[in-house]
């Protein structure tokens, strides 16, 4: 049972193509500073779309181990379909990685399990490794129905897959209660729900998947609380907002282990 822990910066809707190259650098050097192992843990970034260009330049140049990838991504392959950034754009800009169902989505676009399903669906054929987000709302949170609403959240959009393509997704779990709240769920918190997706994955697609399915935890994930919730069983990396704006706090994010 082998899963590369995976540190993940979710720029949203910030930081414009120079303030990225900036930080890029700055998150490079962090690293190599410190003798940082990418094998160790991944490093990928998610900038906004019109800062990609300028991520893949920088990372081809001075040759990075550091990944990127994309904040969404359309299900349709090309045409009347305005706003929207397809799957073969993505891959000529040398993105490995798309988060699809991110609460914001979820809540300002109106998405549905079904077509964050069907964009993971998209992603994986593209190539690419989707980062399929799940999380409760405070409500739900207070009602004590958190893990089965997480669980039927992920179950909608899984539905029909294969195990070996289940095995390789990533599945974020963030409470949206503590999603730039500075409110991070307890690592119990985080550990319980992460867990139970792991058994739903178990009892779902069998051993082989659950072990090798990467489950990050998201909402604000930080420097002081990394190494804590990077100790729990179920917990293999973290989807970061906030902190992965400034390049020391998410390198020393990275460097958890260190
Ligand atoms: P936060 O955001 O770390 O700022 O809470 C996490 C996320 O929404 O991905």
């Amino acid at each position: 049972m082998t899963r590369t822990p995976l540190m993940a910066g979710n720029w949203k809707m910030n930081l414009d193509h120079l303030e990225a190259n900036h930080l890029v650098q700055g998150i490079a050097m962090e690293l190599k500073d410190h003798h940082h192992d990418y094998d160790r843990c991944e490093v990928v970034v998610f900038p906004p779309f019109t800062d990609i260009r300028t991520v893949q330049t920088i990372v081809d140049a001075d040759e990075l181990g550091i990944k990127y990838g994309a904040q969404d991504v359309s299900i349709h392959d090309n045409g009347a379909y305005t706003g929207e950034i397809s799957t073969a754009m993505l891959d000529k800009l040398g993105c490995s990685y798309v988060i699809m169902g991110h609460s914001e989505r979820r809540e300002y676009h109106g998405e549905s399990d079904e077509l964050v399903g069907a964009k993971a669906r998209k992603a994986l054929d593209a190539g690419f490794t989707p980062v399929l987000c799940c999380g409760e709302a405070l409500e739900v949170r207070k009602a004590g129905t958190h893990v089965e609403f997480v669980l039927g959240q992920i179950r909608a959009a899984l539905a029909g897959w294969s195990a070996e393509d289940v095995a390789a997704i990533v599945v974020a779990y963030e409470p949206i209660w503590a999603i730039g709240t500075g409110e991070t769920a307890t690592s119990q918190d985080a550990q319980e729900v992460c867990g139970a997706i792991r058994q739903a994955l178990r009892e779902d697609f069998g051993d082989a998947t659950a072990d090798a399915t990467r489950i990050l935890y998201g909402g604000s994930a930080n420097p002081g609380n990394i190494k804590e919730l990077m100790a729990q069983a179920d917990i293999d990396g973290a989807l970061i907002g906030g902190a992965s704006l400034k390049a020391e706090s998410f390198a020393e994010m990275a460097r958890f282990y260190a």
